[in-house]
C-alpha cells in the first residue's frame, strides 16, 4: 500500500534523455536548475562529478527533496527556495556557469498535494500557490469583477466561455464563497455539451494557476535574468507545457537569433544584433514511448540556443507580451482590495 502511495507521487522527469545529451557536450562546470522540483534533472547532471548545481524552486515542500540532495553531492549542491525571475540575485563570482534549465509548471506531487488545490478534483477552499505567493485563486474568484475575471480566463486559459463563467461566478458569490467544488459546478452546467477531449475545468483551473503564480512575468524576467547572468557560450534550455509559455520562449529564441540588420553598409543598433545561435524552429517533443510511460509529458515542448552575444536590449521582447503583462497587473487591484479589507 505505501509502496503505491509512493509510487504515486514520484515524477517522472520529462524529456530527461533528450536535455542529458544537449548538456552534456557542456559538462565539468555550474548549472542553474530553475525548477528543482524532486531533483530528477539535477540528479542526472551530478551524476558527473565535475558538476555542481545551483537549484533553485519556489515551494518550500521541496526542501524535503534537498536533504537527500545535500547529503549525497555536498558541495557540489546548492539549494535556494527563490523564484527563478530573482536568478539574477545569486553570487556566481566564483562558477564557471554553464547553462540555466527551466522545466516549467508544477510536478506531480504537488498536483497530488490537496493543500495546493492546483486539481478540480480538489475539495474546499481554491488555492493554486505553489510558494512564495502574495495571493490565492480563493482570492481571485471571490474578489476580483467579471470583467477582470473574464480577461484572466480568455488569455491564461483561451476559454470560449470566459464571458459567462464569470458572471456566473459573480452571481453566485452575492449568496456564498464559492470554493472548488462550485467552480467546477459552475463551469460544468455551462459546458455541459462540450465535445473536447480535455475536462471542462482544464482552461479556467489552467488560467487561475498562471494568474495566481504571475508565471508569464516569472517566465519572461527569468529568460532575460538568465540571458544576462550567462557567458557567451552558455546555455539557455526550457521545457514548457501549455502554448502561452511556449510561445514566449519559442518568441525569444527565434526573434534574437536573427540579424534583422536591413543592409551591411548600415551600422547595427544594439536590438539587430543576433543573440543566440542554434535555434531550432521545430522544438524538441516527447517520444511515443515516454508520452505511454508518462502521459502527463504529452505536451511537452523542449527549445534550447547558445549565447553568442554579451548584452542584449530586450524592450521589444516585453512589449511583445505586455498586454498580457497587463492582465497579470490586475493582481495589483486585488492586493488593494486585500489590504483594504485587513487594515
Ligand atoms: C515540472 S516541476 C520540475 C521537475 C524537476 N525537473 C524534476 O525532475 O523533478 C516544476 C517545479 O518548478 C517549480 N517552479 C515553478 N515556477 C517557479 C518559479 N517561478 N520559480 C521557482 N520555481 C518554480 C515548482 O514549484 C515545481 O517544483
Amino acid at each position: 500500500m505505501n509502496a503505491t502511495v509512493k509510487l504515486e507521487k514520484k515524477h517522472f522527469p520529462v524529456l530527461l534523455n533528450e536535455l542529458n545529451s544537449i548538456i552534456s557536450p557542456l559538462y565539468s562546470g555550474t548549472f542553474i536548475d530553475c525548477t528543482f522540483g524532486q531533483g530528477g534533472y539535477t540528479n542526472q547532471i551530478l551524476k558527473n562529478k565535475n558538476n555542481k548545481v545551483i537549484a533553485l524552486d519556489r515551494d518550500k515542500k521541496t526542501s524535503i527533496n534537498v536533504l537527500n540532495f545535500q547529503n549525497k553531492f555536498k558541495n557540489n549542491f546548492l539549494f535556494k527556495n527563490i523564484k527563478f525571475s530573482k536568478i539574477n540575485t545569486l553570487n556566481l563570482e566564483n562558477e564557471k556557469l554553464k547553462a540555466v534549465i527551466f522545466d516549467l509548471g508544477y510536478s506531480t506531487n504537488q498536483i497530488q498535494d490537496p493543500d495546493k488545490g492546483l486539481s478540480f478534483s480538489s475539495k474546499g477552499k481554491l488555492n493554486m500557490q505553489l510558494g512564495l505567493n502574495e495571493f490565492s485563486a480563493h482570492d481571485v474568484i471571490n474578489k476580483l469583477n467579471s470583467k477582470d475575471l473574464e480577461k484572466i480566463f480568455k488569455y491564461f486559459g483561451e476559454e470560449n466561455k470566459s464571458k459567462i463563467i464569470s458572471k456566473k461566478i459573480c452571481q453566485m458569490r452575492k449568496n456564498k464563497i464559492i470554493q472548488t467544488e462550485d467552480l467546477v459546478k459552475i463551469i460544468n452546467k455551462i459546458k455541459f455539451n462540450n465535445k473536447s477531449k480535455i475536462h471542462n475545468s482544464t482552461k479556467i483551473f489552467q488560467s487561475l494557476r498562471i494568474f495566481v503564480n504571475n508565471e508569464v512575468s516569472e517566465l519572461i524576467y527569468g529568460l532575460i535574468n538568465a540571458f544576462n547572468l550567462l557567458p557567451v557560450g552558455g546555455m539557455i534550455v526550457v521545457v514548457s507545457f501549455q502554448s502561452i509559455e511556449d510561445r514566449i520562449v519559442k518568441y525569444f529564441f527565434k526573434n534574437y537569433s536573427e540579424i534583422k540588420n536591413p543592409s551591411r553598409y548600415l551600422p547595427k543598433r544594439s536590438d539587430e544584433i543576433a543573440l543566440f545561435d542554434q535555434v531550432k524552429s521545430k522544438p524538441i517533443v516527447p517520444s511515443k514511448k515516454e508520452k505511454k510511460i508518462n502521459p502527463p509529458s504529452r505536451s511537452a515542448k523542449l527549445r534550447y540556443a547558445i549565447k553568442i552575444n554579451k548584452s542584449g536590449d530586450f524592450t521589444e521582447f516585453i512589449k511583445k507580451f505586455q498586454n498580457l503583462l497587463d492582465i497579470e497587473n490586475l493582481s495589483k487591484k486585488l492586493w488593494k482590495s486585500l489590504y483594504l479589507l485587513l487594515y
